[in-house]
């Protein structure tokens, strides 16, 4: 089209589009564009809101590392990460939640039972559950990756003071499907705030703080990965997490308890656990089967 007007711009987009495009490729374009098109014409958008958006983008490719990245968590925050999980989540399944920047590989493997907590400070907690298929069934030999900050609100990763693989580990359900591992309350945390990410929180009145999670990877042959994370209940973030995270069932009651006799004989540190009083999480995971 020779002659483009604020009418018609939208169409020539379309039209432009070679006949050999990928199907899904025309679909999403075309949507996105004429999404972003009614937003610049319902907006009444300006040559300078329009170059702050750009200049936001620039910044974020700017302070992107293979370490961090940006752009996800503009995604993070803006609750794209969540909209497109939750579209995708099973409801017979354990939700997914988002998998965040800080999951590493290589995480040591610890049996079911063992100690994650180490030198950690902090309060103890006893965290147990099963996995189990959406057919009904334990999962044997799950594997379950298991990342958390540390008291002070960082990831081994971002603290240089914290060993390598502090506060992570990989462990393989039981027979019945069960694990079972110490460790500390992990801490409520700020997402990054010195990007442009933080700029648009703080334009926007928002707050930067995550409620204190578990993460976990949670995966067995013949069913779908479960990246998920666990909130407990009494946390203050949990209304107004940065990234729109927490889900109904991935809310937690973490019990106090004094009496250690109450634990599993196969916790590591259950006589350890004598002296002081720690919690105790139960938590199930439900994995979708890949065949239905
Ligand atoms: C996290 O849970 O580790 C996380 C998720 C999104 C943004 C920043 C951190
Ligand atoms: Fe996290």
């Amino acid at each position: 089209m020779r002659t483009v007007s604020t009418d018609t711009i939208t169409q020539s987009f379309i039209d432009y589009m070679g006949e050999d495009t990928d199907e899904r490729t025309r679909v999403v374009l075309c949507s996105l564009v004429k999404h972003l098109h009614n937003f610049a014409r319902e907006t009444e958008l300006t040559h300078d809101e329009w170059r702050k958006g750009l200049e936001l983008l620039f910044a974020a490719g700017s302070i992107s590392s293979p370490e961090r990245n940006e752009f996800v968590l503009f995604s993070d925050v803006l609750g794209m990460s969540s909209l497109v999980d939750m579209m995708h989540s099973s409801a017979e399944a354990t939700p997914s939640s988002v998998l965040g920047p800080f999951h590493v590989l290589g995480a040591p493997e610890l049996a079911v039972g063992g100690d994650m907590r180490g030198d950690n400070d902090g309060e103890a907690v006893v965290v147990s559950g099963k996995v189990l298929s959406t057919d009904g069934s334990m999962i044997k030999g799950a594997t379950l990756e298991i990342w958390q900050t540390a008291e002070n609100g960082l990831y081994s990763g971002q603290d240089a003071a914290q060993p390598e693989y502090n506060l992570r580990a990989r462990m393989k359900s039981a027979t019945d499907g069960r694990y079972l591992f110490s460790t500390v309350r992990p801490a409520p945390y700020t997402v990054p705030e010195d990007g442009p990410v933080g700029e648009l929180l703080r334009a926007t009145g928002r707050q930067p703080w995550r409620p204190s999670h578990l993460h976990f990877i949670v995966s067995a042959p013949g069913h779908k990965t479960l990246v998920t994370e666990v909130f407990p209940s009494d946390d203050p973030y949990l209304d107004k997490d940065a990234v729109f995270g927490v889900r109904e069932r991935l809310i937690m009651e973490y019990k106090p308890d004094t009496n250690h006799e109450n634990l599993p004989d196969e916790l590591a540190i259950k006589s350890k656990l004598a002296d002081e009083s720690f919690f105790t999480v139960n938590f199930d995971f439900i994995l979708k089967t890949t065949s239905n």
